[in-house]
């Protein structure tokens, strides 16, 4: 009996799928199918797949050519399943060609033609209409999102506004000519589906309120807004509309920090007792982050990362909550803040003149995670427990400056009309902002 196996993601399964299908099942007696797993895939930089991996392994079954359908979970399976399986030969489409030629030494490797015309990335674009995102507010952060976005499918940034021309020019200089600069706020909104909002703090509120009232999607650049009601109002505007409103916090969407808080969750270190977080970064003391007027400091430029594992592992209704600045010339250069639960404490460190260890600790009832500096855009982290032989290590990708995941997630919130995303909800950044709001109002504050 002959043997053949094939793999592939098989999203939005088309006819080129099928005929290679069973051109593959042509080649011998028995065809094994490899469908790819969702975070395999995500892991490989395919950041758009429709259907999960139980709809995809449904219609490869449904083909009726394979024998048998396996999922694909780690580089490097291809050649375990050979020897498992005792493959005969390894067929895959013709655009691979060359690529799997190292599979020679285990079994016989066939490529075979591909269909021309169709691809699951074709169906993806044409069953999606392009969302026109414009840039509102082009300063540093801004300038990382038309090459992120670019790598995301059914987005289209296209304009660009700015009260400073030069700032909105330099997007362009960067990027080439496919984004417009506008010079008139009420044109830049008329070129546009969706708001990415990258001005200074304190001018969120307006711009996210002004493109909602022009019934404008938005992504806000984190800290949202420094006021839980104004973020209340925010939401609830967007929502009475049925626009989606997102903060960007991009730790939220990076994969592994995402797989954490699932695995966390569901109770892999016992219930959670304890989270200590902390971030620092010493900038130039000329910037805006040091800049009172400009709501500057550790706190509101970097709070909302630490705060996030805590608010997603502990939750919204802790007791009481108190931060220890260090205040220099009307911000704080460093902030301690203690977060204390009914049967559970947080801490976090945030820093623009101070230097700490910037990682995370979780510590639970039956063992603890541990997530390196840079946690907040890690693709790695542990799990220790007292006996050391469980510990696991988990690595996932971090591409680019990740703010694709983000951007992904928005445009799939536009794509299927939803209206929160359970990786930053809006109860957790609207909680977020009530503790800036504390923290302006110095409520709660020792000065250290
Ligand atoms: N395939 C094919 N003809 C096509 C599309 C895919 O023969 N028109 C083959 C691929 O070469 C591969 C298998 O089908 O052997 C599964 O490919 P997959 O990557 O799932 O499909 P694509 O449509 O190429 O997906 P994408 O656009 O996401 O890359």
């Amino acid at each position: 009996m002959t043997r053949v196996i094939t793999y592939g993601t098989y999203d939005l399964l088309h006819q080129g799928h099928i005929n290679l299908l069973k051109r593959a099942k042509a080649l011998g007696d028995y065809l094994i199918v490899g469908v790819t797993n969702d975070n395999f895939d995500r892991d490989r930089g395919k950041l758009n797949v429709r259907n999960n991996v139980l709809e995809r392994v449904d219609a490869v079954k449904a083909t009726g050519f394979a024998d048998k359908v396996i999922i694909e979970d780690y580089v490097g399976q291809k050649i375990d399943d050979i020897q498992k399986y005792n493959v005969d030969i390894f067929a895959i489409g013709s655009d691979w060609e060359g690529k799997f030629d190292y599979l020679n030494e285990f079994c016989k490797v066939v490529y075979l033609p591909r269909t021309e015309g169709i691809s699951s990335t074709m169906l993806r674009d044409n069953s999606q209409e392009t969302v026109k995102v414009g840039i509102l507010g082009c300063g540093r952060v801004a300038r990382r999102f038309p090459s992120e976005a670019s790598v995301v499918s059914g987005v289209d940034v296209c304009a660009a506004y700015d009260i400073d021309a030069k700032a909105a020019s330099s997007i362009i200089d960067e990027n080439g000519n496919s984004i417009k600069m506008f010079d008139s706020l009420s044109d830049f909104y008329d070129a546009v589906d969706a708001v990415y909002v990258a001005t200074p703090h304190l001018a969120h509120y307006r711009c996210i309120k002004e493109s909602l009232l022009a019934k404008k999607h938005v992504l806000c650049e984190t800290p949202m807004v420094l006021d839980g009601s104004e973020a209340k109002e925010l939401y609830k505007l967007a929502e009475t509309q049925g626009d989606v409103l997102m903060e960007a916090n991009k730790t939220a969407h990076c994969p592994a920090f995402n797989h954490l808080m699932v695995m966390i969750k569901s109770g892999v270190i016992g219930k959670v007792v304890d989270v200590e977080a902390s971030l620092s970064q010493l900038l130039d003391k000329s910037g805006r982050e040091f800049d009172s007027e400009q709501a500057g400091g550790a706190m509101f430029e970097q709070g909302s990362y630490p705060l996030l594992p805590i608010l997603k592992l502990l939750g919204v209704n802790y007791e009481k909550i108190e931060f220890f600045p260090r205040i220099e010339n009307g911000v704080d250069v460093y902030t301690k803040g203690l977060i204390k639960y009914p049967d559970a404490v947080s801490s976090f460190k945030v820093g623009l003149d101070v230097k700490t260890e910037g990682d995370l600790v979780i510590s639970g009832t039956k063992g603890y995670a541990y997530v390196p500096s840079p946690w907040w855009k890690t693709d790695y982290f542990e799990l220790r427990y007292e006996d050391q032989n469980e510990n696991k290590k988990f690595f996932y990708k971090w591409d680019g400056y990740g703010l694709r995941y983000e951007i992904q997630e928005f445009m799939s919130c536009i794509v299927n009309k939803r209206f929160s995303s359970a990786r930053l909800r809006r109860r957790e950044s609207i909680c977020m902002a009530e503790i800036m709001q504390q923290f302006r109002e110095c409520k709660n504050y020792f000065k250290i």
